[in-house]
């Protein structure tokens, strides 16, 4: 590869923009091409950047003109786009979630892992300083054994949203609250805390909007290393409240409001101090989904192309980002045993 890393971005949409934001600001990118099933959408993408532009994901990523892909298109399609850019050898970065269905992400991890590409997704709050200074002392054992977590989304999307495109809430291609704005901060918990072992108990409701997936949840979980923990997220909190984490050791606690840390101590002592104290601008987000800062997007897109050029595994690799989807995929099925999430 050359000192330029050529970029396709596939889908233009909301997020696509956003991440072409992102892309202008990398020095060794040029975005040399973007797809999106809206002609016109992927023309005048294509025309602002001096970029080609295609229709066609599979016609993109046999161009030549590529050495790695941005999917940006709904959840549903993260795999199977991916999958067909690994078969042409592209380098990966997924949006959130990494995809709706487990048994695609493996195949497409094992399609990157027997390749020598680098498969990365965009859970850009894994890049907070402060969240990796906890997780460090998490793990040093400063809290002592881990008892019980929370994880609290407490957010408002409007029935417009929703009717907005014909992909959100549903089953095939986003899935509900849980799946869509809830990911973050269960990826977040899952991080600090680990696996997920067993779901306890799953409500999930469609509540407030007329969609097919739940935009009310309630699981109670049980983690591999034992500690119990609940999550609730809802997109019918109007005003919205909270994106929150507490996690309870026998030495320790920590709660997480939004990427800042209000309480954290250990060993009987504020602990607080041992933190960088500057406040993560996480953006809202829980209102309005645009309003959202890139910074850490962007962090996540350079830690991306230093992985490439490094040959080393990504901040979230594939393999990392299932940690999250796999606790997602066990809260849907404790709920709805029947319900395929996602494309099978
Ligand atoms: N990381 C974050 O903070 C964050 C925030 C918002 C959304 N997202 C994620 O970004 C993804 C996209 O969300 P969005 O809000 O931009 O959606 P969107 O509807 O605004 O954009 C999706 C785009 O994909 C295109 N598209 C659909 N099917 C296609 C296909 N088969 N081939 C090519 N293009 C296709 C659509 O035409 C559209 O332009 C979702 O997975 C969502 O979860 C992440």
């Amino acid at each position: 590869m050359s000192e330029e890393l050529r970029m396709g971005v596939i889908g233009c949409g909301a997020m696509g923009q956003a991440h072409l934001q992102v892309w202008e600001s990398v020095a060794t990118v040029r975005v040399a091409a973007v797809c999106d099933g809206n002609e016109q959408r992927a023309n005048e993408t294509a025309a602002r950047l001096d970029a080609i532009a295609f229709t066609s994901p599979k016609a993109m990523a046999e161009s030549g003109l590529l050495d790695a892909v941005d999917v940006c298109t709904p959840s549903g399609l993260h795999a199977e786009q991916g999958i067909v850019c690994a078969q042409n050898n592209l380098h990966l970065l997924l949006e959130k979630p990494i995809d709706l269905n487990i048994k695609k992400v493996d195949a497409l991890i094992e399609e990157c892992e027997d390749r020598g590409l680098t498969l990365a997704c965009m859970l850009q709050q894994r890049t907070f300083p402060v969240g990796q200074q906890v997780k460090a002392y998490i793990e040093a054992g400063h809290l002592g054994r881990l008892l019980s977590c929370s994880a609290s989304i407490k957010w408002w999307r409007s029935q417009n949203y929703y009717s907005s495109s014909a992909w959100r809430g549903t089953w095939e291609m986003d899935g509900g609250v849980l799946a869509n704005q809830g990911i973050h901060t269960l990826d977040m918990l899952c991080w600090l805390v680990g696996g997920v072992d067993e779901v306890e108990y799953a409500h999930l409701e469609t509540a407030n909007h007329d969609i097919q997936a739940e935009d009310n949840a309630l699981a109670v979980l049980r983690f591999e290393n034992g500690a119990r923990g609940v999550v609730e997220a809802t997109s019918c909190a109007y005003p919205d409240l909270c994106t929150r984490i507490e996690i309870v050791g026998t030495n320790g606690s920590v709660a997480f409001d939004g990427g800042n840390v209000i309480t954290f101590g250990f060993g009987g002592e504020d602990r607080r101090g041992l933190l960088q104290s500057e406040v993560v601008d996480v953006g809202g987000g829980r209102s309005n989904p645009m309003a959202i800062s890139l910074q850490a997007h962007t962090a996540i897109a350079e830690d991306f192309v230093q992985s490439i050029r490094e040959r080393r595994e990504p901040l979230v690799s594939g393999r990392k980002a299932r940690v999250s989807l796999d606790a997602l995929t066990k809260i849907y099925r404790k709920a709805f045993p029947n319900i395929v999430l996602g494309r099978e």
